[in-house]
């Protein structure tokens, strides 16, 4: 570190933050709840990284490319502000911070802190200690017990009707014990830790109290949620009475969560949505492969059979539920007759959405010292073989709602055109229309119109007209 130590004279007004994210909705949401405590703690938030007098990268390590982004975004920051003094308080936080931890001041000397994820919350104090001097570098990846109950705070609030957030995400749980071999997830973000349900229970409350009408319930294993805490009830898992628990909130009117295990897909839980109007018809069922053989060796917990049997039960129980799915290319000894499998089980399922990836060595993981790691040449061409499909499969979804209703909850002006607003169907499709700042938060039926690239295009129904 070649900068000056600063003192906090060298800022008249509270110091203002930049966050830039990485990865998933669970760095999304910590993102949140640390600039809602650093605002509480009176930092103001940046419009961009060159405003700010603090850049926090909160990082991602699922796969190598979300690494390496992150670290040539914070060289880059760097090189800027050293062209202006080194004036900058640089710092981490995130998946790739709990992984590397000091390592990462080893190799860029200009950063300043490094925190791992269960230490988030700790982002105000940390920042003041370095912003007055009584540290110079802040590296923290240690455990916390009770971590997992400090994502609280929410963003947004109370800032105007139009701008007021109609949707919000609740972390319940942190961590994941099932260890798939191509996983870095359990080592990042540690042994399962659930939020106590009274707690989670009272965010909702609060939540619906300031106009939120739209739960997302988040953790990097939510069926696991509170399995050692709540004793099955009623053949009914901890989940689901967390699930019927939220129901039971007056003014939240859809549950959502993500992301769940198939495993975790028990007859409580699909029978859960026949019997919970609140909980939208959309599950997120991350495959990865459809090939017994790649899915024992992914350590999945359950085989292509079992998986379909859970589609088609939902089905029975939802007959228009929205089914997304996460799919992994390339995986060690993957071979084409396994690929082709996978391929067969998108045909058979018909997936409204899917995400594909390209397997990624990670470190410590059993898949990475696994024999038969595949060519890039070969992950590439069953990637572009399976988008194909995929992207088939989505638009055929799409298609299928021209002419038909779908309701909406608006969440607010389009983020591609602001002067249309846009909300998501209960099967989590975004849908467009001509609105205004009085059809905000409303729950309405868009008679669909036209169908553009992933997005439903249509105008507000007239019932008893339409
Ligand atoms: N349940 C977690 C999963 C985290 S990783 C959650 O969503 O919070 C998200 C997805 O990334 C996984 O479902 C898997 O499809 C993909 N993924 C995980 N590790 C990977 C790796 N090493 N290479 C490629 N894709 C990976
Ligand atoms: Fe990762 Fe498997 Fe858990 S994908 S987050 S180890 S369920």
């Amino acid at each position: 570190m070649t900068g000056a130590i600063r003192s906090p004279a060298t800022f008249d007004t509270m110091p203002s933050v930049y966050i830039k994210t990485y990865g998933c909705q669970m760095n999304e949401r910590d993102s949140e709840a640390v600039s809602a405590q650093l605002l509480a703690r009176g930092y103001s938030l940046a419009a961009s990284e060159n405003q700010a007098d603090v850049v926090l990268l909160n990082t991602c390590s699922v796969r190598d490319m979300a690494e390496q982004k992150a670290l040539s975004k914070m060289q880059n920051v760097i090189g800027v502000d050293r062209k202006r003094g080194g004036r900058q308080i640089l710092g981490f936080l995130g998946c790739m911070a709990q992984s590397r931890g000091g390592e990462l001041i080893d190799q860029l000397p200009d950063v300043d802190l490094v925190l791992g994820t269960q230490k988030t919350h700790r982002t105000g104090e940390y920042l003041d200690a370095l912003l007055s001097g009584s540290r110079d570098k802040v590296v923290d990846t240690a455990e916390e017990t009770g971590s997992e109950s400090a994502i609280r705070e929410h963003l947004g609030h109370g800032i105007g009707n139009d701008s007021r957030p109609v949707t919000a995400f609740v972390s319940i749980m942190q961590g994941c014990n099932q260890h798939c071999t191509f996983c870095i997830v359990p080592s990042t973000r540690g042994e399962e830790r659930s939020r106590p349900m009274d707690d989670i229970v009272a965010e909702c409350r609060e939540l619906a109290a300031r106009g939120v009408r739209e739960i997302t319930l988040l953790g990097q294993i939510v069926t696991s949620y509170g399995r050692r805490m709540y004793p099955v009830q009623d053949g009914r898992s901890a989940f689901v009475q967390l699930i019927e628990a939220v129901h039971a909130i007056e003014g939240i009117d859809r549950i959502r969560f993500t992301s769940p295990h198939p495993k975790g897909y028990g007859d409580d839980l699909v029978e859960a949505y026949g019997r919970l109007p609140k909980l939208v018809e959309s599950a997120h069922l991350p495959v990865q492969s459809g090939s017994n053989r790649l899915l024992k060796l992914m350590h999945r917990g359950y085989t292509r059979e079992r998986f379909l049997e859970i589609i088609a039960k939902l089905r029975a129980v939802r007959p228009d539920i929205g089914l997304s799915t996460d799919i992994i290319v390339g995986f060690p000894g993957e071979t084409e007759e396994d690929f082709l499998e996978t391929l067969s089980l998108c045909q058979e399922i018909q997936f409204d959405q899917a995400f594909l990836f390209k397997y990624s060595r990670r470190r410590d993981t059993p898949a990475a010292a696994m024999p038969d790691q595949l060519a890039e040449e070969v992950i590439e061409d069953r990637h572009q073989r399976l988008l194909a499909e995929i992207n088939r499969m989505a638009m055929a979804k799409f298609e299928a709602h021209v002419g038909g209703l779908v309701e909406v909850l608006v969440e607010g002006p389009s983020h591609r055109n602001p002067a249309r607003y846009e909300g998501r169907t209960r099967t989590n499709k975004i849908a467009v229309f001509e609105g205004s700042p009085r059809h905000h938060g409303q729950i309405l039926n868009l008679r669909i119109e036209r169908v553009g690239s992933f997005t439903l295009y249509g105008n507000p129904a007239i019932l008893g007209l339409d």
